[in-house]
């Protein structure tokens, strides 16, 4: 068996022009926990270009969704980010990850916090009914530049509260809390500024990070991941991993 297969692109949305999302074609053979993460890439030159990308789909779906940032000059999404319908792209055969309801204890509240394209590996794990059945509360933040790099999420959101098979579980357990740094918003700051200030505690109603109740997922930039880090260690959670489950996890988002 190879390290990767060719998959069809069956669409393609442009959000910016710093962000677009792909849906492809799944193999069969293809078993993965909401939240993992998977090598996709192209052929440049006879030799395969590949990066590692969080899936945006959960488990049950029968396609796969990515949500990408486009680099002028990134080695892989210079030129991914020209994919067209029917075009294919290499997909590898082993997803992995920490971003994954394994490797958390049981609690009583998720806090999903992302930043830019972070919000993938989370937009799988909100489509997940078992999110749900584990967890009372699951808040999802999401911090961007622009307001525009919102729209995949806040439309995300809106459909998975809609959606047949998901929505009953979801019931009003879902909380959508989007923050913008550099044009005017309804809620503006980083989500660091937001928990240091006690904002977000505040305008959901919830006691501040505590380890007996609250679990957390963090996807954004090494520094966003070392800055939320430090707030979930400073509140006295301790970091989990698949092998010994914890308090948080935490994983890079792809760029470039
Ligand atoms: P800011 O505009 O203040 O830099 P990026 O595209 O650079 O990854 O940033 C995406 C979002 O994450 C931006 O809103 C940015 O805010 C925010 N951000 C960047 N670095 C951090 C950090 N260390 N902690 C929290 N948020 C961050």
């Amino acid at each position: 068996m190879g390290a990767f297969s060719e998959e069809t692109i069956k669409s393609v949305r442009h959000y910016t022009d710093r962000l677009f999302s792909f849906r492809v074609t799944r193999p069969q053979s293809l078993r993965f926990r909401s939240g993992e993460f998977v090598m996709i890439g192209l052929k440049v030159d006879g030799k395969p270009l590949l990066r590692a990308y969080s899936i945006a789909s959960p488990s049950w779906d029968e396609e796969l969704e990515f949500f990408s940032i486009k680099v002028p000059d990134g080695p892989l999404t210079s030129r991914l980010q020209h994919i067209n319908e029917g075009d294919t792209i290499l997909l590898g055969t082993k997803p992995v990850g920490t971003l994954v309801l394994d490797a958390l204890l049981p609690g009583k509240r998720l806090y999903l916090l992302s930043t830019g394209t972070g919000i993938a590996p989370f937009a799988s794990v909100i489509r997940d009914p078992e999110t749900y059945e584990r967890y009372e509360q699951v808040i999802l933040t999401h911090t961007c530049r622009e307001v525009a790099e919102l729209t995949y999420g806040k439309e995300l959101v809106e459909a998975v509260r809609k959606d047949p098979l998901v929505g009953d579980f979801v019931g009003d357990k879902l909380v959508y809390y989007p923050s913008v740094t550099r044009e005017a918003f309804d809620r503006q700051g980083r989500i660091t500024a937001l928990m240091d200030e006690g904002k977000i505690y505040e305008e959901l109603g919830v006691p501040p990070l505590n380890p007996e109740t609250d679990r957390v997922m963090i996807c954004g930039s090494m520094e966003m991941l070392e800055d939320c880090k430090t707030r979930c260690e400073q509140a006295g959670l301790t970091e989990g991993s698949n092998a010994r489950p914890g308090e948080f996890v935490i994983e890079k988002a792809f760029a470039g």
